[in-house]
Formats: C-alpha cells, structure tokens, sequence
C-alpha cells in the first residue's frame, strides 16, 4: 500500500514482550530511511535475544552480535538492511519496521516490540500497518511511529543491490 508521509495512527501494543504498557493510544507517523545502524541494533536494547540485524554497505547481514560502529559515524561501517522495509500482505494490512518514541516508556521497553497501527487519516485511513520498533529519534515527540519505509522496487544497482 501507499504510505503516507504523515497520517494520525491508533495504536495497540499487541505481543506479550510489551504487556507492561498493555493498553492501546493515538499518535501519528512520519517516514524515513537514513540507513543508518537503528539504536535497536545494540545489544541488550530490549528484551528481545538478540540486537537487530544490521548489514554492511553492500546490504549484506553482519554477524556480528550488534557490536559494529554505525556506518554515519565515523569509522563505522554497520547500516539498516534493506530488508526492513514494508511489505503489503494485502489491501488492509502491511508489515513493517519503524522509529519509536512511546510517552511514558522507553527504548528497553520498545526495542523490538511490536504495534498495530490503524490508520485514521490520509489516503491510508481504515489501514493497519503492524511495525516492530527497531529504532528512535531524537527528533519523535509522543506515540510517534517514524516508519521505515525505504527503498522501491527499481532503487537496486545494476549489481542488484542497494547501495546507501
Ligand atoms: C488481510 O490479512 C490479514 C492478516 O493475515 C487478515 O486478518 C485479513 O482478514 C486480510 N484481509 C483481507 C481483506 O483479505
């Protein structure tokens, strides 16, 4: 589906991992794609068992246990895989991955937890999109969702990746 780059969300915390917050708000969303290592990519953000996965810059998964630099600072070489962008299971429901501020909680408990947004304006109104936090921003205010919606068929290379 369309994203918007700006719609009003309901949201409802919907796995187990975030029962501590349990109850369902209203927010908005916004869109990005930096490629920059996500904050969740570090070990021991929440309490998922591993970091995030991350990639090198040519879109290749790193193993290695989150411990790699971002590549936007200097001297890192870690970024957000390509892989996490959204994809459409049909035409009410999407998958996805997103930047997360949650008022009241905080990156331990978001970090890779998961939420169902509905969206309630825009073109996309009357749509879910269900996202697991695999980052923040500084720049979010409260019950943001920054979605990471990142590369369209036809970014690749002639190599078939996609470059940051
Ligand atoms: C879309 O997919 C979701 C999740 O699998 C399902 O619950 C829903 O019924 C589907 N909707 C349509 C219109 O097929």
């Amino acid at each position: 589906m369309q994203l918007p780059t700006a719609a009003l969300v309901s949201l409802i915390p919907f796995l187990p991992i975030i029962t501590a917050q349990g109850s369902s708000g209203s927010g908005k969303t916004t869109r990005y794609w930096d490629c920059c290592k996500p904050s969740c990519g570090w070990p021991k953000k929440g309490n998922a068992p591993s970091p995030v996965g991350t990639c090198d810059k040519n879109d290749r998964p790193l193993n290695d246990g989150g411990n790699t630099k971002s590549g936007c600072d200097n001297g890192g070489s870690a970024f957000m895989c390509s892989s996490q962008s959204p994809w459409a299971v049909n035409e009410t429901v999407s998958y996805g991955w997103a930047a997360v501020n949650i008022a009241g909680s905080n990156e331990a408990s978001w970090c890779c937890a998961c939420y169902e947004l509905t969206f309630t304006s825009g073109a996309v109104n009357g749509k879910k999109l269900i996202v697991q936090a695999t980052n923040t921003g500084g720049d979010l205010g409260n019950n943001h969702f920054d979605l990471a919606v990142g590369f369209e068929p036809g970014d690749e290379d002639e190599d078939g990746r996609v470059h940051c």
